[in-house]
């Protein structure tokens, strides 16, 4: 009857995407969005914002505000400003250019030092996962796959959840790391 939907409740939550110049945050959101992708590359100014709305099991809505920014901003001091409602981070670097990956433990050492779980939740670290991207190009010969051994022990050492290889042109691993990393935040609760 008209009650259908009555009982369902909705979550907001909020993740960033950070990592270097070009590493494909915005595609990705796009592709998790919008399911479309571009290979222009329009560098991002600051910080863009997306929503996504997702069914998450058969009681709840999910309102995911995804902050996508900027790599240019890593030499900016406004992400302790971006990062203040982040429950969630996903540091993306690009498999076809290994000065990308020096991007990452930068990237989440500027999370760690300045974003943290609010203090009714313990107040420790925001979880992080890790995205390989555009390992379509490995197929085509460029760049390598990663070693999932190494990466393992990487996510290990530096305190990431997971990682994950992704591909925003073939749409490949976007939605399961963003439900891994969503399934992380709601346990936390
Ligand atoms: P900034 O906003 O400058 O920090 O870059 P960004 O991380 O948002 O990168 P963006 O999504 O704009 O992508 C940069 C370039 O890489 C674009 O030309 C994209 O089309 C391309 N790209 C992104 N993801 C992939 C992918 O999975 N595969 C391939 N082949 N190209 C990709
Ligand atoms: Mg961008």
């Amino acid at each position: 009857g008209l009650s259908i939907g009555a009982h369902i409740g909705v979550m907001k939550k909020t993740l960033v995407l950070v990592g270097d110049l070009g590493t494909g945050k915005t595609s990705i959101i796009r592709r998790y969005v919008h399911n479309i992708f571009s290979s222009n590359y329009k560098s991002t100014i600051g910080v863009d914002f997306a929503l996504k709305v997702i069914q998450w099991g058969p009681d709840w809505i999910v309102r995911l505000q995804l902050w996508d920014i900027a790599g240019q901003e890593r030499f900016g001091n406004m992400t302790r400003v971006y990062y203040k409602e982040a429950l969630g981070a996903i540091v993306v670097y690009d498999v076809t250019r290994p000065q990308t990956f020096e991007g990452v433990t930068k990237w989440k050492n500027d999370i760690d030092t300045k974003v943290a779980l609010p203090d009714a939740w313990g107040g420790g670290q925001i979880p992080v996962i890790l995205l390989a991207n555009k390992s379509d190009l490995i197929q085509e010969g460029h760049g390598q796959h990663v070693n999932p051994t190494e990466l393992d022990q990487f996510c290990q050492d530096n305190g990431f959840i997971k990682w994950f290889e992704t591909s925003a042109k073939d749409n490949t691993n976007i939605e399961e790391a963003a439900r891994h990393l969503i399934s992380s935040i709601l346990k936390l609760e």
